[in-house]
């Protein structure tokens, strides 16, 4: 397998929010083409692009009518070249959105299984219920309350659907679909892109006899076919037909174990270049729940990403590095503060992640700070099925629907999705479209936007230009081990990256305050006295700080400040030592 991707930056795009350049007010492929020279400013080495095949958008593109057409909406497939070429001019390779778990039940197959074709029946799961109106088993659907099955009355069969009922799922255990699915990717591969991120790929290999779940209440079928029985099989079967192992993969895995993503991701494995997995974005979930709002676990937050970092590299496996992305809400508005310390929070989000060990990925609008939405009063604002569809179930449960509008707006997938703010200007739509947005644009565009912040050294967009190269400068931050310090510390976010090698020691400290308080760091654990100091698992010596090299702070005067144990609100920094 191809590691380059150790040193490399991604850059997600969301293209219905990026740029229009047509006027009907949802972004297109030209609009990525008119922005390349803003993504090379930011350094980044491939640009993941969500889907923008042929679909009834339903679910944004996550319901695929064609894979290998281009959706009137984003553009052409001479745009799409046009993407290809440019893109490679400024050395950026694409990285392609395979939602394989399922596709649109406006497919050509899904439309002659329902037409009883046996072939392509067998191409999705249709299976008698277990009694008149009864599914064929418990499985509860992912995204809404109800059941995971559909009925077909004409066939008096259901259809299964971890998604939407407009997402129907494939059936991998057919070789069939396999062979489609790999024609599809090489297909793309031939066009010239550089990799893909395959879409909820841990979800594919269901249980034979698709049993019923009595594990858990409320969980029904996840722990089934979640890294389900013949993935590892089928990832690598994918992987080495098509060629795709010296390309850049990345698989989303939902509610997906460590384990699983160590063989996912070990090179010699096969499978997958690297993971992206969600437990680090749950930790503000009440108990478990997405639809219920609690402030962040920040200890729970620490211990996962320590465990994953230090297991990943322990069994081999390699992380995909995010915060944000198009499913998620803004990750200032979540875990840093989107009022008084916006830019502070904003740049200690942005160094906690980038320093780790993996790929970091920068969702559109994340290097300017974009918050969730400020402007949305009423159910209407938002689109998102996923939303709406919950916005029911919580009045439903009894919510008020103020309390249910209170909840929406912290959780909506549309908090990612609103247009990108290019330009001050909020009746230009923030330089994103000429004519009427998809989606409304956020209230805060005249404050928070490129062209403020381009040619500012101290904004949040020249602070992450500067974290992705400094992954490129610092092998040790490609690297080195991941050390936790200060484990049980509050407030502070903190660790060592150490890489031993053949020209010596490098060692990089990274201290981050994930507060809007002042955090002290207690003699007992840090010693700044230049006697010997312990902290966490290794021992540093802070006093190195006074001939160490700031690499990074989003504070000026940090290293006074850190030398007498003190960390202003949400101040962070990286010391190369
Ligand atoms: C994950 C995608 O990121 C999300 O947007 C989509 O709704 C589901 N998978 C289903 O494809």
């Amino acid at each position: 397998m191809n590691t380059d991707f150790h040193k490399s930056t991604v850059y997600q795009i969301y293209p219905r929010s990026f740029q229009d350049t047509s006027g009907n007010g949802t972004g297109d492929l030209k609009g990525i083409t008119r922005k390349l020279d803003y993504l090379k400013g930011i350094g980044v080495d491939y640009l993941w692009i969500t889907p923008f095949f042929v679909s009834p958008q339903v679910d944004n593109g996550y319901d695929v009518a064609d894979y290998y057409r281009i959706d009137p909406l984003f553009g052409t497939m001479e745009d799409l070249e046009e993407l290809i070429a440019e893109a490679d001019r400024y050395e950026i390779g694409l990285m392609l959105d395979m939602v394989f778990n399922h596709t649109s039940d406006e497919h050509e197959w899904f439309q002659k299984a329902l037409a009883g074709e046996k072939k392509y029946m067998d191409f999705y799961y249709f299976r008698r219920g277990k009694g008149p109106g009864v599914p064929p088993n418990n499985w509860d659907n992912r995204v809404a309350p109800g059941s995971a099955w559909e009925y077909v009355p004409h066939l008096d069969l259901w259809y299964l659907h971890l998604y939407d009922r407009k997402q129907p799922d494939l059936n991998w255990e057919n070789p069939l679909v396999r062979e489609e699915l790999k024609k599809v990717v090489r297909f793309w591969v031939e066009k010239g892109v550089k990799g893909f991120r395959f879409d909820v790929v841990n979800l594919v290999s269901k249980p034979e006899g698709l049993p019923d779940d009595n594990a858990e209440e409320g969980m029904n079928g996840k722990q089934l076919y979640t890294d389900g029985p013949k993935i590892h099989e089928f990832l690598h079967e994918l992987t080495a037909d098509t060629g795709i192992a010296s390309l850049v993969t990345v698989g989303e895995m939902a509610s997906t174990g460590l384990s699983h993503c160590i063989r996912y991701s070990k090179p010699e494995n096969e499978e997958l270049s690297m993971t992206f997995s969600f437990h680090h974005l749950k930790t503000d979930y009440k108990d478990g729940k997405k639809w219920e709002v609690m402030p962040n676990d920040f200890m729970a937050l620490k211990k996962l990403l320590f465990t994953w970092q230090q297991e990943m590299k322990r069994g081999g496996g390699w992380n995909a590095l995010f915060w944000c992305n198009h499913d998620q809400p803004r990750i200032v508005s979540r875990y840093g503060d989107d009022g008084k310390y916006w830019k502070e929070s904003a740049k200690m989000l942005g160094l906690a992640i980038h320093m780790l060990r993996g790929t970091p990925y920068i969702y559109q609008g994340e290097e300017i700070g974009m918050t969730n939405v400020k402007n949305y009063d009423c159910i209407q604002d938002f689109n998102d099925t996923e939303t709406q569809d919950n916005y029911k179930a919580l009045l439903k449960q009894g919510k008020s629907p103020e309390e249910a509008l209170r909840i929406i707006c912290a959780r909506s997938r549309d908090n990612g999705r609103t247009p990108m703010q290019w330009t001050a200007d909020p009746k230009a739509n923030g330089g994103f479209t000429d004519g009427t947005p998809w989606l409304k644009c956020n209230s805060n565009v005249a404050d928070i936007n490129v062209e403020s912040q381009i040619n500012d050294p101290d904004s949040i967009y020249s602070f992450y230009k500067k974290l992705v190269s400094l992954r490129k400068e610092q092998e040790v931050i490609a690297e080195g081990d991941v050390i936790p310090c200060l484990e049980n510390h509050p407030q502070i976010f903190a660790y060592q990256r150490v890489l031993k090698n053949a020209e010596g020691e490098q060692k990089i400290l990274v201290i981050c305050n994930f507060t809007g308080k002042e955090a002290v760091i207690g003699k007992e654990e840090l010693n700044f006295a230049g006697e010997e100091a312990v902290i966490g698992k290794e021992e540093l010596n802070f006093a190195d700080i006074e001939d160490s090299r700031l690499l990074i702070s989003n504070y000026k005067d940090t290293s006074v400040q850190i030398r007498n144990g003190r960390l202003r609100p949400f101040e962070a920094a990286a010391y190369q030592i």
